[in-house]
């Protein structure tokens, strides 16, 4: 499990050297991306570059993308995870080693480009369907979190003090917002409708927030994009959280209080299906069968 890529070389981790100039050490500097591989086939992947061009674009890295389906694919063979139920691949490109400035570095300056695999899992059925718990944390981050930065120190202090809190993970409160999770998009059901923040600078648009907004409307649900006002969380029949790890995950309850029946509901265990009915079309497409 231990080969990595390293700026066009794959290695044994212990190998993978950085240097202390790194941009991305020193100030943060670079992007990220978290890709799913369900027995070996990669769930979004092209959705997940496009973010990252996105990306590379507002920070001016010039990096050319072409290569990175194809490094993905060999990490996950190299790492013989063809046949891990799931695993991912975390890539991070910064801007690259160069004297210490505020402004951009002058010359050329190549980006670093790292990425290693994993493997992660669902919860059991009876862990899922009993639900999560969570916790409101003030959303201290910056406004272009639609960027998918390295700079996760808020998410991590938040995500913290909801562990502190004794919960499962974090929901960001900016202005009396839910805005989303940590690391998850966040979701709310009133009455059959569907509802999630928009796209703006505030939320990082997850890829699999996308698959589940197309398929809650190709399977005819009310749906709005529109900010979910914190007083109405004790309105809300379900919550649930999406993002790549954590797929579609119900939350049972937020601050100690009881979300609609304390239980995983039934329009997030719907979307929940449609999404790994989804996942099963990826993989199918490539020939592998569902399990
Ligand atoms: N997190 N919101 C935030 C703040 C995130 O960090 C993520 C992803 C998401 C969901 O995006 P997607 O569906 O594209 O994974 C939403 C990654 C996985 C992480 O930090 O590990």
């Amino acid at each position: 499990m231990d080969t990595v890529y390293l700026n066009g070389e794959y290695m044994p981790k212990s190998e993978a050297k950085i240097s202390p100039d790194d941009r991305g050490f020193l100030l943060g500097d670079g992007l990220y991306e978290v890709t799913p591989f369900y027995d070996g086939v990669p769930f979004g992947l092209e959705e997940h570059l496009q973010r990252l061009m996105r990306g590379l674009c507002w920070l001016r890295i010039d990096y050319d993308t072409s290569g990175l389906e194809s490094m993905h694919r060999q990490l996950i063979e190299r790492n013989g995870l063809e046949k891990a139920e799931r695993s991912m691949v975390y890539m991070q490109l910064t801007r690259g080693a160069a004297p210490r400035t505020h402004y951009f570095p002058e010359g050329d300056v190549t980006p670093t480009i790292y990425a290693y695999t994993k493997e992660w899992s669902r919860p059991s059925d009876e862990s899922w369907s009993r639900g999560f718990t969570a916790r409101t944390v003030p959303d201290r981050r910056w406004s272009r979190v639609d960027i998918k930065t390295i700079c996760l120190l808020p998410n991590a202090l938040a995500f913290q003090a909801a562990k502190d809190a004794g919960a499962d993970d974090a929901i960001l409160v900016r202005d009396g917002v839910a805005i989303e999770g940590a690391h998850q998009n966040f979701w709310a059901v009133f009455r059959g409708t569907v509802v999630t923040h928009p796209t703006t600078g505030h939320i990082l648009p997850g890829i699999t927030r996308a698959v589940v907004l197309e398929e809650a409307r190709a399977a005819g649900m009310v749906v709005e994009e529109r900010p979910i006002q914190i007083e109405e969380l004790a309105l809300a029949d379900e919550l649930f959280f999406t993002g790549t790890t954590g797929e579609v995950r119900p939350i049972r309850e937020v601050d100690g209080r009881p979300v609609g029946h304390g239980r995983a509901g039934d329009v997030t265990r719907h979307l929940s299906d449609l999404f790994l009915e989804r996942v099963a079309q990826a993989k199918a497409s490539e020939g592998v069968e569902a399990r």
